[in-house]
């Protein structure tokens, strides 16, 4: 069943309050419902249809009289009096039994629930769609120390507890939580002085892992204060860490439920990385409140109504809490290595789908990050006042409703009188736009032509012009800024913007700030890319730069069987000893782009990846980059090395980040001689880790893997690491043997999507291990998604992904990956999500 955008109808009924009981036993919960449902018009059907999946219906009441449902597939249709009534209903469900972690479920002996996007109908039979709103009273009786739902507290004894949430919300935003768990409490007073208590909620052991999480959303509190006028509006704001979860995180009311690896955090077991991802989640989460929450979405088409704007918001908050510059080249990184290939492959969708099967598969990059970008482009085409003037227009117009793009947009033109119609595009086409640029340069006056397109999707064979915001600068020869960044509007498939008045023929620097989400085609030299390394003034730039220069590097190296280009690594070499530049800002230049990044651009130019020889060109610069500053690298090792206890800031990772890329070109040399002494010495993760990941690139890490295993084999998380590791260094020809071994591991759990993702995701990571000839890669992975589709079809669906580039390699990878796209699509019982997704890469 395809559902379609087009056919959105209201739901026929306002629900007007929602009372809940639920009496706790793993394989036998029983869920008691009390709603008040009222027509919304008299004339309408008075049947009614409520969602529910997988519940055992024990009774059911209108009115306090018994009525016979008729049960159908996905829920149950029953007549009702055509006035307003209360319905009752009585269920049984099996949270033991529920391994696809989506409604009631049990993790490590917890209860915990996940209801985005539909995961309420397998809790109770209710109309489980974004837009129908209510309060919900929650009354939970269970053994458990800690009971735990939305809203305030109203009342708790022995063996149950009431809460009341006042605010109106859609059922994908329910929680429940019950468990023998412990807190890391602290308190909020708001800008109006609201005293807010605050909980981080644990298992027992995990108490001090806490307190970075609880800083983290105190921030976040703040930050939404000051920046968006956003104040929180209930008594508690609860947070709970859980083992089993599909996703990263989940904003439901009041009660928010982490990914332990999301929140959990100390020195000893989480890298800088895992700090800065666990504060932008928190972050992500809690502004969900007002953009997601309190102003929810009509239905799921909209999904990147709150999704991309809560991701546009927690990058702003990262920007500000840390490096603004280090922030959006993280994010571009990100983006093409993840939303890229959706959007250039069979999976490509628009950031607001127009069809869909499952609604779990559209939880993409496309809707969240692609999502952000649009709303970055359209603050930077309204400037930084309009955008808060459209905002709180947003927030005040919308404020407890449901709400569609079209309502988004609207803020935007009513508060700034501009047409979107247009820029709209951006939200139904899908694809990467390319923008190829042509320069001029006569008597002064320099122009610069773009020519947008965008090439064919699924569904999608033409493409009209976007309105394109292309933030330029001009340079001079001599490095000077002649022309500070300006937003030139590209609205045209083709267009030229000239500039008067310039002595010479200006360098110009494009798409700064990578002001928006397309691929730019440019015909230059490496010769002017190292200009610009070297003497842009947006720093974004300067790193697109030495990004580019690497590609065109590694793609002369694969092609022509060329030496590294010796100019960039003169100029590498002379920006890695550059002690006035941001160590982070090296790190990242000194962060070589993805073998799959490169496979993709050598796609783009039409010749066919082959993984094993983007894998050896990677080897060699690495091994030349390292000879060539071979004198210098025991000094940057020493003048990089962080003293003192570990902080997790942003200056001190950014050091640790720069301080691991010299340890891994070091230890090509001296075959880890200071690896192992970081890796002895190593008080905290981030050092821990990068020693034990440069050693075992060297393949002479066995002892210290075998050390760290045995240091952490307790610890699920830094677990996860050393699974995921494993892999991850394994050359080509062993990683799928290695793979394999490890799904053989004692602590290896299909049913933790933690560990299942360390392993395959992982494997799918190791671009020429995965893409092996052998097809020794694409045969475990099938083997696992196929294993695992029975017991959690999200993850398994999710994990599909891994085959979406397939198109862009040979004909013998692309039939052993056909192979196995059509092994899973014939496997019996398979699940809805995994069906869309394979059926969807194997046409595309
Ligand atoms: N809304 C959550 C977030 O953005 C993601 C939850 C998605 N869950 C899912 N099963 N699709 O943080
Ligand atoms: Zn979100």
């Amino acid at each position: 069943e395809t559902f379609y955008l087009k056919d959105y109808k209201p739901f026929g009924f306002e629900v007007e309050t929602v009372e809940l009981t639920f009496k706790l036993a793993p394989n036998s919960t029983r869920v008691l419902s009390k709603i008040r449902f009222s027509p919304k018009d008299n004339a309408a059907d008075p049947r009614f249809f409520l969602h529910g999946e997988a519940l055992k219906l024990i009774s059911a009441k209108i009115d306090g009289a018994p009525v016979t449902p008729e049960l159908i597939a996905g829920g149950l249709i029953c007549d009702t009096p055509g006035t307003p009534f209360t319905w009752e209903a009585e269920v049984e469900i099996d949270p033991a039994a529920n391994t696809a972690l989506e409604g009631l479920y049990m993790s490590s002996g917890m209860y915990c629930t996940q209801c985005e996007a539909e995961g309420f109908r397998k809790i109770t039979y209710y109309p489980d769609r974004p837009d129908v709103m209510s309060t919900f009273s929650v009354r939970i009786e269970g053994d458990e120390t800690v009971l735990l739902s939305n809203g305030n507290p109203t009342g708790s004894g022995e063996g149950w507890a009431e809460w009341h949430d006042p605010w109106p919300k859609p059922a994908y935003l329910f929680a429940l939580v019950a468990g023998d768990l412990v807190n890391h409490p602290d308190r909020f007073t708001t800008r109006s002085g609201k005293d807010v208590e605050l909980n981080i909620w644990v298992r027992p052991g995990d108490e001090g892992k806490c307190a970075f999480g609880m800083e983290a959303l105190k921030k976040s509190m703040k930050w939404d204060e000051d920046v968006y006028g956003r104040e929180y509006d209930l008594d508690i704001f609860n947070i709970v860490a859980v083992d089993d979860f599909n996703m990263g995180a989940m904003e439901n009311k009041g009660l928010n439920i982490f990914n332990s690896s999301c929140v959990l955090a100390s020195p000893e077991t989480s890298t800088d990385a895992n700090f800065e991802r666990i504060e932008a989640i928190i972050a992500h989460e809690y502004f969900h409140n007002w953009t997601g929450n309190r102003i929810t979405c009509r239905d799921w088409f909209q999904l990147c109504l709150k999704e991309g704007l809560t991701v546009f918001r927690d990058a702003q908050f990262t920007a500000d809490m840390r490096s603004e510059p280090v922030k959006r080249i993280e994010d571009v990184i990100a983006l093409r290595a993840r939303q890229f290939p959706e959007d250039n492959g069979p999976l490509a969708h628009p950031p607001r789908p127009e069809q869909f099967q499952e609604i779990n598969n559209f939880y993409t990059a496309t809707v969240y990050e692609k999502g952000a970008e649009v709303i970055g482009m359209l603050k930077r085409l309204v400037g930084d006042d309009n955008y808060d003037k459209a905002l709180d227009l947003y927030f005040d117009r919308h404020d407890g409703q449901a709400c569609t793009i079209e309502d988004w947009l609207r803020v935007f033109e009513d508060a700034t009188g501009r047409d979107l119609s247009q820029f709209k595009l951006w939200y139904s086409q899908a694809g990467t736009p390319r923008v190829k640029v042509s320069e001029d340069y006569a008597d002064g006056s320099y122009s610069l032509t773009f020519e947008q397109s965008t090439p064919p999707t699924p569904g999608q064979p033409d493409k009209a012009p976007r309105v394109i915001p292309l933030a330029v600068g001009l340079l001079a020869t001599n490095g000077d800024e002649l022309r500070a960044t300006e937003v030139l509007e590209l609205t045209e498939a083709k267009q030229s913007f000239t500039f008067d008045g310039l002595a010479s023929k200006p360098v110009p620097s494009i798409l700064r700030e990578f002001s928006a989400p397309v691929i730019l085609e440019r015909e230059t030299t490496n010769a002017e890319r190292a200009f610009l390394l070297a003497h842009d003034t947006d720093p974004f730039n300067r790193w697109e730069a030495g990004n580019a220069l690497a590609t065109e590097t590694r793609v002369t190296m694969v092609t022509e069987g060329a030496a590294p280009d010796g100019a960039y690594l003169d100029a590498l070499e002379k920006l890695v000893r550059d002690d006035t530049l941001d160590p982070a800002f090296r790190a990242l230049v000194l962060s070589p782009p993805s073998q799959s990044e490169i496979a993709q651009t050598l796609h783009d130019r039409g010749v066919t990846p082959d993984p094993q020889m983007i894998y050896d060109a990677a080897e060699t610069f690495a091994q030349t980059l390292a000879q060539q500053l071979e004198t210098s690298l025991p000094r940057l090792y020493a003048a990089t090395t962080v003293d003192g206890p570990y902080q997790p800031d942003a200056n001190g990772a950014g050091l640790r980040a720069l301080n691991g890329r010299i340890l891994s070109l070091l230890t090509r040399l001296d075959g880890g001689e200071q690896a192992a002494r970081q890796y002895q010495a190593a008080d905290n993760m981030t050092q821990q880790y990068a020693a034990l990941a440069a050693l075992m690139k060297a393949e002479n890490g066995e002892k210290q893997s075998q050390a760290f295993f045995d240091q952490w084999q307790n610890d699920r998380l830094v677990m996860d690491k050393w699974f995921a590791l494993q892999v991850a260094c394994a050359a080509p020809d062993a990683a799928a043997k290695v793979a394999t071994d490890l799904t053989r591991h004692a602590l290896f759990d299909m049913k933790n999507p933690n560990r299942f993702r360390a392993v395959m995701g992982a494997l799918a990571g190791n671009h020429a291990g995965f893409h092996h000839a052998s097809g020794a890669g694409y045969q475990l992975l099938a083997e696992n998604l196929i294993a695992l589709d029975n017991l959690n079809p999200q993850t398994t669906a999710r994990m599909c992904a891994a085959f979406q580039t397939w198109k862009r390699y040979d004909s013998a990878r692309q039939a052993l990956i056909r192979v196995e796209l059509e092994r899973i699509l014939a496997t019996e019982g398979l699940s809805r999500d995994t069906h869309e997704m394979v059926s969807r890469i194997l046409q595309g």
